[in-house]
């Protein structure tokens, strides 16, 4: 028995894919119990070199030659994109072809359209490569902790911006810098706004989200914040107070009034933290279960060979399924059916603030600040004043207790206009993880 695979895609992904398939023959067969075979793989340009040469005749510019090909059983869609990956995987699920995808940003947006037509056409779709890469964090919560209500999810998401925030913590590298010595180092793209702005990263979020608690939330519901702002002086700060900087994606249920907390911005954790630890382009992921506990995953997010682990794993697993039992349009996200929640807005979170105020070095200034602050309910958990520069400004950290997001930038609206400020505030926000 043969199971035929068609690639829509033969870039970083599917050339991986391809190269495990191709050379890891009698491995393969001996997980599923027969050979996994390349049929076709769709590409632009025949003739753009390919970091796995493809066998002759296996490269086509035709779609139809995978999509709706009866020989073909397994379609993976490793183009990227919204169309006509979208419309492709539509018509692979129509025709009653099972399709693996690592295409976050499609299930992200198009999500509840995809699983809903695999629901309908009773096929398979599997996404282990859309978030965090290698790591099988999509089986984990869709299987392995299937009998818990997830409390929380943390997550590193995305390599990229965890290379450049490792260099601004360990060189006290500006941002400029650091991003330019990922991209001289290929980790980060020539356009790299997807990453530093956060964009990729909240795509995986969306997904998670959806696996943990059945809710796919809309980009829009969520709080997404990149790292473009953040300054070296931040990140000697963070070092002083224990704690170090990273992009980090929360999707919790908070305890006090059960609504869901989506949001991804850059946050400061305790050094000793298990995400503090993660450095360079990993990526990593805690679930607290109710039932499990915390669980601590990590590994490579993106790369050729990486990526092609989850794709490939999810390609032995559709042809162990169709093979041992009719495909039954099971819940692609381990859900019957999704639910809508409300997503808590940003100005309803509560959280603790780092809080870099850039002041005239004169008396008094503290006493302005903590004055406006405690009119607004905020309490402060420890100050540090540093380093007069030419100008005359000194660096005022605060950090407060638990507080209200709304109390917070009510407050940091009031300081503007107590004519002490030489500069523009920076805030991040700090995570411990204690309250999920
Ligand atoms: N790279 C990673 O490490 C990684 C990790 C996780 C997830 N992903 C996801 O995997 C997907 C693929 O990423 P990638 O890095 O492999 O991309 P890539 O290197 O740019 O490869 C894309 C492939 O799709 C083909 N393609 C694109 N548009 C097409 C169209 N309209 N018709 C036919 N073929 C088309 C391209 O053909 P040509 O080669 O002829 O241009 C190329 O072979 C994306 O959704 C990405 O987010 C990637």
């Amino acid at each position: 028995m043969i199971t035929n695979v068609g690639l829509l895609g033969y870039g970083t992904v599917g050339a991986g894919v391809a190269k495990i398939i191709s050379l890891e023959d009698s491995l393969l067969s001996q997980k599923v119990g027969w050979s996994l075979k390349l049929a076709r793989a769709t590409v632009r340009d025949l003739d753009a070199p390919r970091a796995f040469p493809p066998p002759p005749g296996l490269l086509t510019t035709d779609p139809r030659d995978v999509v709706g090909n009866p020989d073909i059983q397994v379609v993976v869609e490793a183009m990227g994109g919204i169309e006509p990956a979208r419309t492709l995987i539509l018509k692979a699920l129509e025709s009653g072809q099972n399709v693996v995808t690592a295409n976050k940003a499609l299930l992200a947006i198009h999500g509840v359209e995809i699983f809903a037509k695999a629901k309908e056409c009773r096929r398979e779709i599997f996404f282990e490569a859309a978030v965090a890469g290698a790591i099988p964090v999509i089986r984990t919560l869709k299987e392995g902790l299937a009998a818990n209500r997830i409390l929380s999810v943390f997550g590193i998401l995305n390599g990229t911006t965890n290379y450049i925030l490792t260099r601004m913590t360990q060189d006290a590298s500006s941002f400029q810098d650091a991003l330019f010595e990922a991209q001289s180092h290929g980790y980060a793209e020539a356009d790299p706004t997807a990453d530093v702005e956060g964009f990729d990263a909240a795509h995986k979020l969306i997904i998670l989200t959806a696996l943990a608690h059945g809710v796919l939330p809309s980009l829009k519901d969520i709080q997404v914040e990149g790292i473009t702002k953040l300054d070296a002086k931040d990140f000697d700060f963070a070092g002083e107070l224990g704690f170090t900087i990273k992009l980090l994606a929360v999707s919790a249920r908070n305890p006090e009034d059960g609504l869901l907390e989506v949001r991804l911005h850059p946050a400061m954790i305790p050094q000793g933290h298990l995400l503090a630890g993660v450095s360079g382009v990993l990526n990593a992921v805690v679930i607290r279960g109710h039932a499990s506990g915390d669980i601590f995953l990590s590994g490579a997010g993106a790369g050729m060979m990486a990526t092609a682990s989850a794709v490939v794993g999810d390609i032995i697993e559709i042809a162990r399924l169709s093979h041992s039992a009719p495909a039954v349009g099971k819940p692609s996200l381990g859900w019957q059916s999704l639910t809508s929640e409300r997503i808590k807005s940003p100005t309803e979170i509560y959280t603790r603030y780092y809080l870099r105020f850039t002041v005239h070095d004169r008396p008094g200034v503290l006493a302005a600040i903590s004055g406006v602050f405690s009119a607004h309910n905020i309490s402060i958990a420890q100050v540090i004043q540093k380093g007069v520069d030419p100008t005359g400004s000194v660096s005022l950290v605060i950090l407060t207790h638990l507080a209200a997001e709304k109390d917070l930038q009510m407050a940091l609206s009031e300081t503007q206009k107590l004519g002490v400020l030489t500069a523009e505030t920076k805030l991040i926000r700090v995570e411990d993880f204690a309250r999920y």
